[in-house]
């Protein structure tokens, strides 16, 4: 066993903490109190091999390894989540499943504008009365005159308003239950395709997530992936890397916050001394650094599996329990630490604790991963 990160690891980890400092620090604040979507900090991203990192090159990815991804979305995620959210969905759950899944012509005219960060892609699974319950799909897609048609309202679809391709999760064969399900790639021009309302919510408040409605939208045979009735596996695979990404996600949110508070720690003095030397502090940031390292372990192993194409479903959903929950706790304390300067947003620490709590929420709530945990270690 080797714990040790390679040069061209150590190299993709620099790259991204540069980039976070560089170009996402400065306006993350603004982006975080406006809703405003970071524009052109995702074309930098792409323009720099961030949105299609695991992508083969031959399809314009930058064909690296799940530990890079894994190491890159913690570094961007210490400080801009919303900005991490956009490269977690356009890497897991949209260039994965449609490099793995998808035809050769899918791939050229899909994934590689996807993969070289030219345009941005949603996963649209999500329904109002199918979140958990994911195989109760309500949007239809019957087949008719050779082509699908769709109708009906996906919620909470990140990148929705900025997408340019969406992976759709619809029922086509409402009497065959989850083996009628089935998942399309639908452009964004397709008429018939409405985008909905923004949410206006408590964190990641620069990533862009709307409802999606789709009345009579055509879509080509030759659009969906797989075969017939593949649509639910198709998700359940997607989404099983997918968290992977935010389990880092949450692992970075967490040590961002930690950073911070050990950084301000040694600044504030309190009795005349700095605050780090108090051991209330001290307990505090043992603690943090504790949970960080468990986390960042968790999701190195499940990127590990998954590079090495072993079964990292079970490893993937415990990384992202794990993760999201220490990601509350240290965020939480790291406000804590900085006492009211936290409360203010110029410390950065009150807005990763607002963002921490989506990690427990996305891509498969606490309860639906412990759903899984439990099913893997009982089988
Ligand atoms: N890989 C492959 N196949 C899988 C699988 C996996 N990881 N998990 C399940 N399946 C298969 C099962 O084998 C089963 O197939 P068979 O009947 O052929 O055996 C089929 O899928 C149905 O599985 P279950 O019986 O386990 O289904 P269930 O109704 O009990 O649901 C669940 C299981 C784990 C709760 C699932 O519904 C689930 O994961 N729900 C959460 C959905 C979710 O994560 N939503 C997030 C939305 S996307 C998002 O947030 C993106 C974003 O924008 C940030």
């Amino acid at each position: 066993m080797n714990f040790s990160l390679s040069e061209e690891h150590l190299m993709i980890q620099k790259a991204a903490r540069d980039f976070t400092n560089d170009v996402l620090k400065p306006g993350v604040i603004e982006r975080d109190e406006h809703q405003k979507f970071p524009e052109a900090e995702i074309k930098k991203m792409g323009e720099l091999g961030f949105l299609g990192m695991m992508v083969n090159p031959k399809y314009g990815g930058g064909g690296m390894d799940t530990i890079s991804y894994v190491l890159a979305m913690e570094e961007i995620s210490k400080m801009d989540a919303s900005a991490s959210v956009v490269m977690s969905v356009n890497n897991s759950l949209v260039c994965w499943g449609l490099e793995t899944f998808g035809t050769e012509e899918q791939k050229q005219k899909y994934l590689v504008p996807l993969a070289k960060g030219e345009s941005i892609g949603s996963f649209c699974l999500s329904e109002p009365e199918a979140g958990s319950d994911a195989t109760s799909q309500h949007t239809t897609a019957i087949l008719k005159g050779g082509k699908y048609i769709l109708n009906g309202t996906k919620n909470w679809i990140t990148n929705g308003g900025h997408a340019s391709t969406y992976l759709v999760i619809a029922q086509s064969n409402p009497e065959k239950g989850h083996k009628g399900i089935n998942a399309f790639i639908v452009d964004r021009k397709s008429p018939g395709l409405t985008v909905g309302k923004k949410e206006n919510k408590l964190g990641i408040r620069g990533s862009d997530t709307h409802s999606i409605m789709f009345t009579d939208v055509e879509v080509p045979v030759e659009n969906r992936i797989g075969e017939d009735g593949f649509g639910f596996r198709f998700a359940m695979k997607t989404l099983s890397g997918g968290r992977i990404g935010i389990a880092s996600q949450a692992l970075g949110i967490a040590s961002g916050a930690y950073e911070l508070a050990l950084a301000y720690s040694k600044e504030r003095k309190a009795f005349g001394k700095p605050i780090c030397e108090h051991q209330a502090i001290q307990f505090k940031l043992a603690d943090m650094a504790t949970q960080i390292d468990a986390a960042r372990l968790l999701c190195l192993k499940a990127a590990w599996l998954k590079d090495h194409h072993l079964d990292y479903t079970q490893a993937g959903a415990m990384a992202k329990v794990f993760a999201s929950q220490i990601a509350m706790e240290i965020t939480t304390e790291a406000v804590q630490v900085h006492g009211g300067y936290g409360y203010v947003k110029e410390y950065h620490v009150e807005r990763l604790m607002r963002d921490a709590k989506i990690t427990q929420i996305y891509e498969g709530t606490t309860e639906v991963q412990k759903i899984v945990i439990s099913r893997s270690v009982l089988s």
